[in-house]
Parts: structure tokens; C-alpha cells; sequence
């Protein structure tokens, strides 16, 4: 059987770990999938990098453009990241070439997400994004596949680690924003614009990526109510805790009568609810449907190895020839959400 040839634009955190699992389980993946999975190429800035990783048998290219383009790649695994640039204009390439694409690149996916379906669609390729949203949960896959018999009532959760570990370490450890901010920052937990964390950004941009998928609409970033958790203080967090309460950057998404409501912010919820007692830099992602009730995941939502499982997940479903519309239904049927905030006054 012909191999499935990978190039990986991005050979950083998650870059490295897809490549050890390809590595280390080559012939499990061969046997789920039916045939060897294997890289030819990678693209990074720094060639001479030490990564921790065999590199040597693969092509090298400086742009992740000219790797999209390469015969000898049949899925462009992009994990560059940022919503313009190099990212942006490799995954279109991709496209446009007819190559299926692999990203966990959710600010690409919150503001480009639309017009990407659309050209994966109009040359007959497929995009897909698990590791996008909450890391190593399989929330757009459990959305798209295992639930896509109900009616998505709502879905809601915690989908940044860094916040998650920020407030948890002020109220276990009694300390004040800026100096656990200081320690995630030193644990490498923060983006390298840090307020896409601490801003609700970053969930934001998870959060409009599962509404899409729950109610059938066009992805609305701009549709989202962003409020982030730099306004926290110690004691909000300990009246909080005085009452039963824990504070969460909680993000929620439900189509209402007036339209698609979705909300990312700062939120108490009772301590001994699962997502009160979500620890550390965790994610919890609760979906809601007419039959089955609600459906509760919780994993780690960022790191090497949880965000390369998810990368893993989708390559694995194209190597099985699972092509499915990358927002669970074609392109072009998916239209503007009505957003419910704008008939208030
Ligand atoms: P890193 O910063 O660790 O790695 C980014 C990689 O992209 C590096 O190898 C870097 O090269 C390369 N790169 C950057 N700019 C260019 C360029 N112009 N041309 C070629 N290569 C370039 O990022 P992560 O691995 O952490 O994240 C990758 C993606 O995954 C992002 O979209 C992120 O949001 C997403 N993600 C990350 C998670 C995580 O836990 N880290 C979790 C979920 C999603 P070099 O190494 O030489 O600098
Ligand atoms: N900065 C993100 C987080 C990485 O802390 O959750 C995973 O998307």
C-alpha cells in the first residue's frame, strides 16, 4: 500500500511530538490505518536547531510555502502558528494544490476558518483541526462524529490552560495575579502574546470553532464576548471560595430565540461541580445534546504530547480515507449566525 507522506511546517512543541509518535509508533499506526504513515519533509526558521529529534531523513525546506507545493507531500501538517503569514499562505497553497491539511492552529481557524473550508472544498481537499480546540480532547471530533445525531443544545468549558493554572495557583498557593502570572510565564505555559491567554482570546478562538460545529453556522470570532481574567484579584477569588464557589474563564455557547449567544469570561461555578474542580493547566469541554444529555471531557489541553495526539488523531482518520466537511457539513451551506446580542439595545 502507498505510504501517507506528511510534510510538517513547524517543528516546535507540537512539531516534535507528532514527529516522535510517527517515530516511535510506526508500525501501530500502519496497522490501524492501513498503510505506513511517514514524513518527507519539515520546515522550521532555525535549521541547525538542536530538537531532540531525528531529523536526519528528511527533506528540509525554509519555507513552509515551498513545502505545501512538494510532490512528494500528500498532507501539509501545519504548526506554525498565527492568523496571517507564513501559516496562512502554506495551508492555502495546500489547498489549492488539492493536499489535505492538518492544523492546531485555532487563531488561523477563528478568523480564516470560512474561506478555508471553502477552498479545501473547491479542490476536493480536506482540513482538519482537532488539536485546535482543548489539545488532546477530541471535542470536534466527538461534535462532528459520535454526537452528530443530536440537537447541540450548548457547550461550554474551559478551554485554556494557562488561565485555568493561573487561578487555581492564586487560590491553592494565596498568591496574587502578577506573581503566579510570573510562574506560568516561567513554566513556558504562556503564549508569546501572553494577553491571547490572559485576554480570553485564545478560548475565544476555541469557543467560536465549537459553536461552528454545534449549530451548523459560519465561524463568528467577532460574535464572541471576550473577557479575559487580568482583573482577577485574590480576593474575588476567596469571596468566592467563602460562598462555595471557584472562579473559571468559562466559555458558553447556546443558540437562544434571539440568536447564537457565546460568551468567554470569568465565572463562578458551585466547587464541587466537575468544572470547579478542574485543577491546574487542564481543560474540561461539556456538550449538550437532545438525546444524549450532556457529555463531559476532560485531558490536558496543551503540551507536546496531548496536542500531537490530537494532530496524530486527524492524520490517522486521512489515512483511513475519512473525508469529512471541515465544520460537519459543506462549506457553502453554513450560514452567518444571527447573534442574540444584537437586538439588545
Ligand atoms: P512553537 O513556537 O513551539 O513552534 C512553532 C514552529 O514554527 C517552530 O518550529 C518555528 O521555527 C516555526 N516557525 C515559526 N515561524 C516560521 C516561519 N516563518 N517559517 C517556518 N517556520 C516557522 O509553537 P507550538 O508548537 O507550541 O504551536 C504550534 C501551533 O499549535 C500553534 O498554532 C499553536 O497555537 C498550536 N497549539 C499549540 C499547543 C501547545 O501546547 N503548544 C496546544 C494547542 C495548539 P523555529 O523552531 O526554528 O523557531
Ligand atoms: N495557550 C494555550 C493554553 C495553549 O494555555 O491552553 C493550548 O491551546
Amino acid at each position: 500500500t502507498s505510504p501517507l507522506r506528511l510534510g510538517i511546517a513547524g517543528i516546535g512543541t507540537v512539531g516534535v511530538g507528532v514527529i516522535r509518535i510517527v517515530q516511535r509508533h510506526a508500525d501501530m499506526l500502519t496497522a490501524r490505518s492501513g498503510r505506513p504513515v511517514t514524513i518527507s519533509a519539515v520546515s522550521a526558521r532555525a535549521r541547525n536547531k538542536d530538537r531532540g529529534v531525528r531529523l536526519g531523513d528528511y527533506a528540509w525546506e525554509d519555507d513552509p510555502v515551498t513545502l505545501a507545493g512538494r510532490d512528494d507531500v500528500d498532507v501539509f501538517v501545519e504548526l506554525v502558528g498565527g492568523d496571517t503569514g507564513p501559516a496562512k499562505d502554506a495551508v492555502e497553497a495546500a489547498l489549492k494544490a488539492g493536499k489535505d491539511v492538518v492544523t492546531a492552529n485555532k487563531a488561523l481557524l477563528a478568523h480564516h476558518g470560512q474561506a478555508l473550508a471553502e477552498l479545501a472544498e473547491a479542490n476536493g481537499a480536506v482540513i482538519r483541526f482537532e488539536a485546535a480546540v482543548a489539545g488532546g480532547i477530541p471535542c470536534i471530533k466527538a461534535l462532528g462524529e459520535g454526537l452528530s445525531g443530536n440537537e447541540i443544545t450548548r457547550v461550554m468549558g474551559v478551554m485554556n490552560g494557562t488561565c485555568n493554572y493561573i487561578l487555581t495557583r492564586m487560590e491553592s498557593a494565596g498568591l496574587a495575579y502578577d506573581t503566579v502570572f510570573q510562574e506560568a510565564s516561567d513554566l513556558g505555559y504562556l503564549e508569546a502574546d501572553p494577553t491571547l491567554d490572559v485576554g480570553g482570546i485564545d478560548a475565544g478562538h476555541k469557543l467560536a470553532l465549537l459553536a461552528s460545529l454545534a449549530f451548523g453556522c459560519q465561524v463568528d470570532f467577532d460574535g464572541v464576548a471576550l473577557e479575559g481574567i487580568e482583573r482577577i484579584a485574590i480576593d474575588d477569588i476567596n469571596h468566592a471560595a467563602d460562598m462555595g464557589f471557584r472562579v473559571k474563564l468559562l466559555g458558553v455557547a447556546q443558540m437562544t430565540g434571539r440568536g447564537l449567544e457565546a460568551r468567554m469570561s470569568p465565572c463562578l461555578v458551585p466547587a464541587s461541580s466537575p468544572l470547579g474542580q478542574l485543577e491546574g493547566a487542564t481543560n474540561m469541554v461539556v456538550l449538550e445534546g437532545d438525546s444524549v444529555g450532556q457529555v463531559v471531557l476532560r485531558g490536558a489541553g496543551a503540551g507536546e504530547g496531548p496536542t500531537a495526539s490530537a494532530v496524530m488523531g486527524d492524520v490517522m482518520d486521512i489515512a483511513r480515507g475519512i473525508r469529512l466537511p471541515t465544520f460537519g457539513r459543506p462549506a457553502a451551506s453554513l450560514a452567518k449566525p444571527k447573534r442574540a446580542d444584537a437586538n439588545v439595545p
